[in-house]
């Protein structure tokens, strides 16, 4: 099966394309670096004829409110116009969860718009909804960082490992479309502000973490809810403890 990753030299992309690669189907890392560009449309052409399935795991360059919407709104309408044209028969595509009940930010207002022209797209798709990363708590200690501290809400979320969240992307990319949205999340339910200081505190960073229920997740108030995901979710097996051990950062 030909299948094409957009964002596939990315943190979950170039994962993504190693799995699929190694289970022996045609697989194309799509991005500005292979030439291809989902906002200009250059090279989307040639790199989706003949594929069955589109996984998107593009992300926009910068964070900035208009430039995330415009990145997911040109890309999405590129997207699904040549899908429609080379017959793709799946569309994959990343989310956040939670994404609806985060339109106060403005990246997620345009995840949210990337999720709506999905649904309208009339192609067969699957929308994953995972949680944070952990190879985004750097991130997230930068977007609440004031000087010295750092300033986080303690709500709960529930964050999750690259490789868990590339693994169940290439589970649901062979699987056959769910026409809905799915969630993946780590296996352990945290506080925010706790873990990103353990965090710090494991890669030598002094800098202290301070809590504030009022203080905003980019942007958006959150409370314990808003990150975490329902009771149906597919939890991956790696652990905050498991992954710090594994990666490069604390070492
Ligand atoms: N961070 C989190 O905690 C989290 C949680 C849940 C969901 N997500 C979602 O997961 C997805 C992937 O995130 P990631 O961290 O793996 O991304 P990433 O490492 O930042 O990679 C972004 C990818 O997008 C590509 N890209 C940028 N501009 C492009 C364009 N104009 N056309 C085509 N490709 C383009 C980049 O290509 P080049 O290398 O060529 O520049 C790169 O391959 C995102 O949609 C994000 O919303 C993230």
């Amino acid at each position: 099966m030909k299948i094409v990753v957009v964002g596939g030299t990315g943190l979950i992309g170039s994962k993504v394309v190693g799995i699929l690669g190694s289970k022996g189907h045609d697989v194309v890392a799509a991005s500005p670096a292979s030439g291809v560009n989902t906002v200009t449309g250059e090279g989307l052409a040639q790199a989706l004829e003949g594929s069955s399935v589109v996984v998107d795991l593009a992300n926009s360059p910068s964070f900035k409110d208009e430039d995330v919407l415009e990145f997911f709104a040109t890309s999405g309408r590129n997207l699904f116009e040549v899908e429609k044209a080379a017959g793709v028969g799946h569309h994959v595509a990343l989310s956040v969860v939670g994404t609806d009940r985060l339109s106060q930010s403005g990246y997620f207002r345009g995840k949210i718009v990337q999720e709506k022209l999905i649904r309208e797209s009339g192609i067969p798709y699957t929308i994953i909804h995972s949680t944070q990363f952990f190879e985004f708590l750097g991130g997230i200690a930068h977007s609440g960082s004031e000087g010295e501290t750092i300033r986080l809400s303690p709500a709960f979320f529930q964050p999750i490992s690259s490789d868990d969240v590339a693994a169940a992307v290439a589970n649901y990319t062979l699987a056959q479309p769910q026409n809905g949205v799915v969630e993946i999340a780590g296996p352990e339910r945290v506080r925010m502000s706790h873990l990103v200081q353990r965090y710090l505190k494991a890669i030598l960073d002094s800098r202290k973490v301070v809590e504030d229920a009022q203080a905003s997740y980019f942007g958006a108030q959150i409370d314990d809810d808003t990150l975490m995901p329902g009771a149906g979710a597919h939890l991956g097996s790696i652990g905050f403890d498991a992954w710090l051990a594994r990666s490069t950062v604390s070492k």
